[in-house]
């Protein structure tokens, strides 16, 4: 036996022999083509085949989506349903190119079609104004998409990205010295903080608590949002000093000015929120920053950590596909799991580390865990 080889029984099949014979019989066109035909197998074959579509034009819909919220049709179809040459004349665009897109809304469900032709809004389409930053989401996903456009050259890490720019914080440098660049991105989170906030408020409980530093928390959104839900709370933002000339805080609140990479975390609350932080950051940042959360709390204090999580062991399509080539394309950031998360926690020192299930974790994963008492 030569070294390295195993001994197996003549007939034994190799490790991955059926996985390998699967793999063939699955992408032969002769085996597709008898699968759509044969009872039984055809409805599996036609979901295969329909969600195989699906990807091959994600892009697609994604660009009806983002026309829809740019010609404002929600807003259009508010008061009545309308045919396409009304939409057409409203939004300057060729009746017929309209149709197209009203055709292709209601495939996709942001519309509905009547039996005269007409289109109105679904619950999806009419829904999509009331989703908080989502349509500022929407905009500006032009800028990752512009990234992804070679998506192999993007995965070898070839070239800058204009993600990056976006958010000109991930390379280090304090923020930014420009005012108008630190509005255009705190007003994008802003506006999409509030269902965080939702989210997370409705796991974490803080009656106990007696000050909450949130840490990189923005123009304030998430404060607020605690200020609402907790009126005895005092409160804290750390937040680089670019931001927060565009702070709008609660009176009781204070603001502390600095960079965490540079500056030591202020003392005095008792828990200390990151809120879409640690995303953002390589996994040096992400440790320097916990161990300066760990020196800033007191004994018992408590970490909430909040932010789309990747699924681990089982990938998820908001963390896993979307989050994850996010924050790739930022170049620092990445998605983590709530277990790699945990993992970074407890080598900062912390104990009684607990991922709390959220209701909508496409929205937010939570962790949180104690500075041993
Ligand atoms: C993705 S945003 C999240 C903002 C807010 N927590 C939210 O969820 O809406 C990341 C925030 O971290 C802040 N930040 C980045 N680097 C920082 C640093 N070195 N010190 C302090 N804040 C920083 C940014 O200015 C930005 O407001």
């Amino acid at each position: 036996m030569s070294s390295g080889s195993y001994w197996r029984p003549r007939f034994w099949p190799e490790k991955h022999a059926f996985y390998r014979r699967w793999v063939k019989l699955a992408g032969a066109p002769a085996f597709q083509s008898w699968a759509s035909a044969m009872p039984g197998a055809r409805r599996l074959a036609k979901r295969d085949g329909q969600a195989l579509f699906d990807l091959v034009s994600g892009f697609v819909y994604s660009q009806i989506l983002h026309a829809f919220v740019q010609l404002d049709m929600p807003g259009l179809l508010q008061k009545e349903p309308l045919p396409a040459w009304r939409l057409a004349a409203r939004t300057r665009l060729d009746p017929r190119r309209m149709e197209v897109l009203c055709q292709g809304a209601v495939a996709v469900g942001l519309l509905k079609r009547s039996r005269q032709g007409e289109y109105r809004l679904s619950r999806l389409g009419a829904a999509l104004p009331g989703v908080p930053g989502l349509c500022e989401m929407i905009q500006h996903h032009d800028v990752l998409y512009r990234d992804l456009e070679d998506p192999v050259s993007f995965l070898r890490g070839e070239g800058e990205t204009e993600l990056a720019r976006f958010w000109p914080y991930v390379f280090g440098q304090s923020g930014t010295n420009d005012p108008d660049l630190a509005a255009r991105y705190s007003k994008l989170m802003s506006d999409s903080q509030a269902l965080v906030a939702e989210e997370t408020l409705r796991v974490v409980k803080l009656e106990d608590a007696h000050r909450l530093m949130d840490v990189g928390g923005g123009t304030g959104a998430f404060l607020r949002a605690v200020d609402a839900a907790y009126p005895q709370l005092r409160l804290r933002l750390f937040e680089l000093p670019t931001v927060l000339e565009h702070a709008d805080l609660p009176p009781r609140a204070d603001c502390v000015g600095g960079s965490f990479r540079e500056d030591p975390l202020p003392k005095g609350a008792d828990v200390i929120s990151l809120v879409r932080v640690l995303y953002d950051h390589a996994d040096e940042t992400v440790k320097a920053l916990l161990a300066k959360v760990y020196d800033a709390l007191p004994p018992g204090g408590r970490v909430v950590i909040s932010e789309p999580m990747a699924g681990g062991a089982t990938p998820t399509r908001a963390g896993d596909a979307y989050f994850a080539f996010y924050t790739m394309a930022m170049q620092t950031g990445c998605a983590r799991s709530a277990a790699q998360v945990s993992d970074l926690l407890v080598q900062a020192g912390f104990s009684a580390v607990e991922t709390i299930p959220t209701y909508r974790e496409f929205v937010t994963g939570v962790v949180v865990a104690r500075k041993p008492g």
